[in-house]
């Protein structure tokens, strides 16, 4: 980007800081001034290719209110008509009643089935910030719960209509300066604490606006397919939460000395992680924990997981091959769930993770220049990509590949009308040769045509050969 630009975008920020200030005033009933103006920023130079012809900034916040939904997140976004600046994660989090205080709780953790599947360790954990909940398990009186990972320019959101009762989920993209940069954000400016800050403008859309995209909220937040209820999801929900830290509540759990430990390490020069205090994810005893985030999920009324990771599952992997956990990876197999969260404690490779770890910590020391750091993502053990369904399991046929890395997007459970949702590999053999014809051109794809999405998995060469054979029978 040339100087004059840059100088724009900064005369932008600090006009948006301004009027953020203004409207905050309590009792201020004057409609507020669009509070942002969006319209003279650049264009984003690498703009992702599924959300951009969704419409974005402005266009994406009105579609959005104009939905008129009643959940907490909508109407404190919606409040004033005008998008309300957000300058970082901290407002983000204020804006749904999520800033400090004792109102609040979070959790962390170094494995993740969702969506970010991919970008989620102990040094690059994903978050999930939320309202807190009694022993009593009432739930509280408005719910949005907020998710963040670094290194993806998006937070997801899910929240409570309390009405309804009904969930609506959201994916709040957010641009940072570099996103008008020629080459686009470095992995600085996504995995350290900056993608947390100095946001210049941000789109958002609904699981309606996802659902024909591989972001599609509801392939995993509803479960019993079009129509049915939207759910909270925590595979892992009871103790020992063997990925979730920190943990201290009650009892001290394996993820706490293991994996806190290496968050901590990585982590140790910074101020905050997900728009929370470092200080206060290292020393929490109940505001953070997995604890936290299973009261809430049982308050929510979800006590009842799709393919939960069973408590005994951590003990059976202790004395070798957990049975249980081998009886959920089945079902996944065959198509019928998520993956399980992976049975040991720790997804990474120990001497990816030692590296990355430590090529972080030295870029943000200053000590290396930012262009030297290593991919955060880069870390997961050979044995963990497989049993997290990265990449298809070894050896395996073209129909059980097709089963393991395709399902979840095409088992016949999403919306009909959706031109995705016409090839089922539940019903391989029903399926027309056109039908078939298609897949196959798509597992041979690149770029935006190819599948698997890249954000779930990548097939391997023999893995494709097989899905191209099983596809011309
Ligand atoms: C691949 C499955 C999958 C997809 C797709 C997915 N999620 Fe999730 N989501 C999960 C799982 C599993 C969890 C539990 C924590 C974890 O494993 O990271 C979760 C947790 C969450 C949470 C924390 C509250 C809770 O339910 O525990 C939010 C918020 C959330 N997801 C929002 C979204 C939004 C918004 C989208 C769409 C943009 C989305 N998710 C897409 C699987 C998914
Ligand atoms: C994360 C969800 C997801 C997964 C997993 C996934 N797909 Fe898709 N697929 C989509 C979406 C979204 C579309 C529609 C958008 C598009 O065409 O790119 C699609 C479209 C398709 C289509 C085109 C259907 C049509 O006629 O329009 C085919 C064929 C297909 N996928 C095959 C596969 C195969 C084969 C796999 C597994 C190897 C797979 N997909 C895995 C999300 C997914």
């Amino acid at each position: 980007m040339n100087s004059a630009g840059a100088h724009c975008c900064y005369v932008l920020l600090a006009a948006v800081a301004l009027t953020g200030c203004g409207s905050d005033e309590p009792g201020d009933t004057t409609p507020a001034e669009p509070s942002v103006d969006w319209s003279a920023l650049p264009a984003v130079t690498h703009a992702d290719e599924e959300l951009a012809p969704l419409g974005e900034r402005l266009a994406s916040f009105q579609r959005i209110c104009a939905r008129g939904r009643a959940d907490s997140f909508a109407t404190a976004l919606c409040a004033s008509g005008s998008p309300p600046p957000l300058d970082d994660l901290t407002d983000l989090l204020a804006l749904v009643d999520l800033g400090s205080g004792a109102a609040r709780a979070f959790a962390l953790t170094g494995n993740s089935t969702s969506l970010v599947a991919r970008s989620v360790s102990s040094i690059n954990p994903r978050i999930i910030v939320f309202p807190r909940v009694g022993s009593d398990l009432v739930p509280p009186a408005t719910m949005t719960a907020v998710g963040f990972v670094r290194g993806e320019q998006f937070v997801e959101i899910v929240s409570r209509d309390p009405v309804t009762a009904d969930l609506n989920f959201y994916l709040l993209s957010f641009e940072q300066r570099c996103s008008y940069e020629e080459g686009g954000c470095d992995r600085a400016s996504l995995f350290t604490e900056s993608i947390e800050r100095d946001w210049t403008a941000y789109s958002v859309y609904d699981h309606q606006d996802l659902e024909a995209t591989s972001f599609d909220c509801l392939s995993c937040h509803q479960p019993g397919g079009v129509g049915s209820k939207r759910i909270l999801r925590m595979q892992e929900l009871e103790s020992p939460w063997l990925h979730w830290f920190p943990q201290r509540l009650g009892q001290r759990t394996e993820s706490d000395r293991v994996l806190l430990a290496q968050f901590g390490e990585a982590h140790a020069f910074e101020s905050q992680y997900g728009g929370i205090e470092l200080d206060t994810i290292m020393n929490a005893l109940d505001e953070g924990s997995g604890a936290q985030l299973e009261a809430l999920v049982r308050a929510e009324g979800f006590a009842h997981q799709p393919n939960p990771f069973d408590a005994q599952i951590a003990l059976e992997t202790k004395a070798g091959e957990s049975p249980t956990w081998e009886a959920r990876f089945e079902a996944h197999l065959r198509g019928e769930a998520i993956p399980v969260p992976y049975p040991n404690v720790d997804v990474t490779d120990p001497v990816k993770r030692a590296a990355a770890a430590s090529s972080y910590a030295s870029v943000v020391q200053g000590a290396a220049t930012r262009d030297t750091l290593l991919d955060l993502r880069d870390v997961f053990s050979d044995d963990a990509s497989a049993r997290l369904s990265f990449r298809p399991w070894p050896g395996a046929d073209g129909r059980s590949v097709l089963l393991q890395m395709c399902a979840r997007c095409h088992d016949g459970r999403g919306n009909p009308a959706l031109p995705k949702n016409q090839f089922n590999v539940l019903e391989l053999d029903n399926l027309s040769r056109d039908v078939k014809n298609r897949a196959i051109a798509r597992v041979t794809a690149t770029g935006l045509r190819q599948m698997p999405p890249p954000r779930v998995g990548t097939l391997t060469p023999d893995a494709i050969a097989a899905v191209v054979a099983e596809l011309e029978k």
